[in-house]
């Protein structure tokens, strides 16, 4: 049983899709690992999914950096992948400082949320031996940009300007590129487009892997989002709702036509 690494992942794009979980903790990190989840993610939905705020531009570094040791603390094998919270990237060299502090706490990659803009801070990282993956679509710490919680990319001109930030963030050297709450067929596009993994979480059916929120997974959240799903539900414990929801993937019987936007 091998440490999954960023080669792995993309080792099996085009072969077979992966997948992904966003924890928060140290006993779910060591169910992931057991349920064979390739990624797991420290998202910073931890500001809502576990601390109660309404949106995640309260988190904090030092939110992270304990979330991240659980998890890095329960999981030997997945790839860790830690998210850099509100406004601690706003310049390449404040990303360098945030960066580096996801790094030792355990994570073996940082995600950030931007397009363009963020070119030179990819490229600074990647150089320094830092991998990135980006984030495009429905960014969260944008909620007030967005005017809520709203699908990205559905009139042509967005979606054209998203799948050139796409190819700019994966030309400066993005290792995973997630899309999140875009139309299906723009998440088809722009798996096309690169020519790294795509992980989609309301992006459709043909991105190269699937994330979900562990929360959501769980039914813990009382008004799930429509690409999410309860798999505790017809499963009846935790290690078996993962394993559902990996193994739904895998065979691209999850998401489902109900769990994406037209
Ligand atoms: O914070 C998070 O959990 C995320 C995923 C939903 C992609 O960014
Ligand atoms: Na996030």
């Amino acid at each position: 049983d091998k440490k999954v690494t960023i080669n792995t992942l993309h080792k099996l794009r085009g072969q077979e899709k992966f997948v992904m979980v966003s924890l928060y903790d140290a006993p779910m990190a060591a169910m992931a690992q057991q349920c064979g989840i390739e990624a797991v993610l420290i998202g910073d939905s931890l500001g809502m999914t576990v601390l109660g705020y309404d949106s995640v531009i309260p988190v904090t570094m030092e939110q992270m950096i304990y979330h991240i040791e659980a998890v890095a603390r329960g999981n030997q094998k997945s790839l860790i992948i830690g998210d850099l919270p509100f406004m601690t990237y706003a310049t390449p060299e404040q990303a360098l400082t945030n960066a580096t502090r996801v790094m030792q706490a355990g994570a073996h990659m940082i995600k950030i949320e931007g397009g363009h803009w963020l070119v030179d801070t990819v490229k600074m990282l990647t150089d320094r031996g830092i991998p990135v993956c980006a984030h495009l679509g429905l960014t969260p710490q944008s909620v007030h940009k967005f005017g809520g919680f709203r699908v990205q990319g559905r009139d042509s001109e967005k979606a054209e300007q998203m799948v050139a930030d796409a190819k700019a963030l994966a030309a400066a050297g993005a290792a995973l590129l997630v899309l999140e709450c875009v139309p299906a067929a723009l998440g088809k596009i722009i798996t096309e487009a690169v020519d790294i993994p795509t992980i989609g979480i309301g992006a459709g059916t043909d991105t190269d892997a699937q994330v979900l929120v562990i929360n959501d997974i769980l039914g813990l959240t009382p008004q799930p989002p429509k690409f999410s799903k309860n798999f505790l539900l017809e499963t009846g414990d935790i290690a078996g709702a993962l394993k559902k929801y990996r193994d739904d993937v895998k065979a691209g019987t999850f998401p489902a036509p109900e769990h994406m936007f037209g």
